[in-house]
């Protein structure tokens, strides 16, 4: 028996409404602040992540899915959506736009991880990038969107934990006195950070284990070598976050796991900090568009993951509307009321009553434990005794009431019943 691949689940029809619920959600909230949807491949060139998010991150080096395809070309499974938005952006010259650009997407991202709660191989992002301004003003936006939208989803108590990470000129100085605190400490670290101290320093910090922490803990800080230009963006951000009232919680040592940030990094972590792992993060990549081949355009933005959003919504238990049911089911017996019960069946989709008929030479009593369990409002029963008088059978499911009816008017009578339920 086929299983679906280690990492990856299928959302089966009960889960889908949940699903449903935050895309739809998404999408207003992206209305509400004027973002676009931008819809790319699920697969693009590798060179486009590994030039992005860059050689040395574990997203690249370790965890992304990539393949030649019959042409030779090497190729790589999405494992996150903003490079390609960028490369969306640079094809199609949406820079000739007023700027800044405000894209969003839905979709699958790659990563070849160790499973485990929160934590899969395919997963799904919700992510809005707005590209072409530096202004903080953009930034503050951008955290108070991600913001509103978690409140709109119904969740609650989680905190945004924000940093800054320098840019170009600042961040090596930062990073030359990382290392050279760290090198005090190499053989205390674990395996993972020793390979960071060589090419990736700044993810010194955010290793989880509890003994490189706590040499983190005294680790030279961020803030005291930014530049004039990032310390202004920093403290203009804080006072726009400030005057919208969103609240967060300043954490030096937040860096992320993709190279392309430069000034604003920030991360939404749940009520209760599970193994489950940040609702989403984002921050500012002024280079990005610069290192694919474009003109130095600066632009921030901000990916939640849905699987985590789901698990969050059923641990704080927001109830969500169930799907809507099939409204009619028709039963039938014998071989001409399964004809009346096809063309009925079509009549009434064509008129827009959700319908599901019968099959097969079942009893009443399991047609009917069928339309139950399709949780239908009504069914319309069909025998031999209703073909010989052109009527019908039409059963309330909830009360158990059943009447007689013409079957002429079977269309009519219960285009107005779903009319007067739904007003
Ligand atoms: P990221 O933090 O790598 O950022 O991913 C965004 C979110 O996707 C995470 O906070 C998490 O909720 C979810 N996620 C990531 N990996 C997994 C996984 N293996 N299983 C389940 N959920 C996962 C980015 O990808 C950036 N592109 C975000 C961004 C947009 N930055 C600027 N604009």
């Amino acid at each position: 028996m086929y299983k679906a691949p280690r990492g990856m689940s299928d959302i089966l029809p009960s889960e889908q409404p949940l699903w449903r619920y935050i895309e739809e959600k998404a999408a207003s909230i992206c209305h509400l602040y004027g973002y676009h949807l931008l819809s790319t491949p699920v697969v693009e060139d590798a060179g486009l992540f590994t030039h992005a998010v860059a050689d040395g991150t574990d997203i690249v080096d370790k965890e992304m899915y990539t393949f030649r395809d019959r042409g030779g070309q090497e190729l790589a499974l999405r494992p996150e959506g903003t490079a390609p938005v960028c490369r969306a952006y640079l094809e199609h010259g949406l820079f000739n736009l007023p700027q800044p650009v405000k894209l969003y997407y839905i979709g699958a991202s790659f990563r070849y991880e160790r499973p485990q709660a929160g934590r899969y191989r395919q997963h799904h992002q919700f992510g809005f990038e707005a590209i072409g301004d530096a202004d903080p003003l953009l930034d503050a936006e951008t955290i108070e969107m991600a913001q509103r939208f978690l409140f709109s989803l119904g969740l609650r108590g989680f905190t945004i934990h924000l940093n800054s990470i320098g840019c170009k000129t600042c961040r090596p100085r930062y990073i030359a006195a990382l290392k050279q605190y760290y090198s005090r400490f190499e053989r205390h670290l674990c395996q993972d950070c020793r390979n960071r101290l060589q090419r990736n320093p700044l993810r010194l910090l955010d290793c989880k284990k509890s003994h490189c922490q706590e040499i983190a803990e005294s680790a030279p800080k961020i803030t005291a070598f930014l530049c004039d230009d990032c310390r202004t963006h920093f403290e203009q951000l804080q006072e726009y976050l400030n005057a919208l009232n969103t609240p967060f919680s300043l954490n030096y040592r937040l860096v992320r796991g993709l190279d392309y940030y430069t000034r604003t990094v920030f991360e939404i972590q749940p009520q209760e900090e599970t193994s489950q792992g940040a609702l989403g993060g984002g921050g500012r990549y002024d280079n990005l568009i610069e290192t694919l081949g474009g003109k130095s355009i600066p632009a921030v933005g901000f990916a939640a993951g849905i699987e985590r959003l789901i698990a969050n919504l059923h641990e704080q238990r927001v109830n969500i509307s169930p799907p809507p049911h099939t409204f009619v089911f028709i039963a039938y017996l014998g071989a001409e009321a399964k004809g009346e019960a096809l063309k009925l069946s079509s009549l009434l989709r064509e008129q827009g009553i959700a319908t599901t008929a019968s099959t097969g030479d079942k009893s009443l009593k399991s047609q009917l434990k069928q339309a139950n369990a399709h949780g239908s409002n009504y069914t319309i029963i069909l025998g031999q005794e209703e073909m010989k008088t052109h009527t019908a059978q039409l059963r309330n499911m909830k009360s158990g009431e059943q009447s007689v009816i013409p079957l002429m008017q079977a269309a009519a009578i219960l285009r107005e019943i779903q009319g007067s339920q739904s007003n």
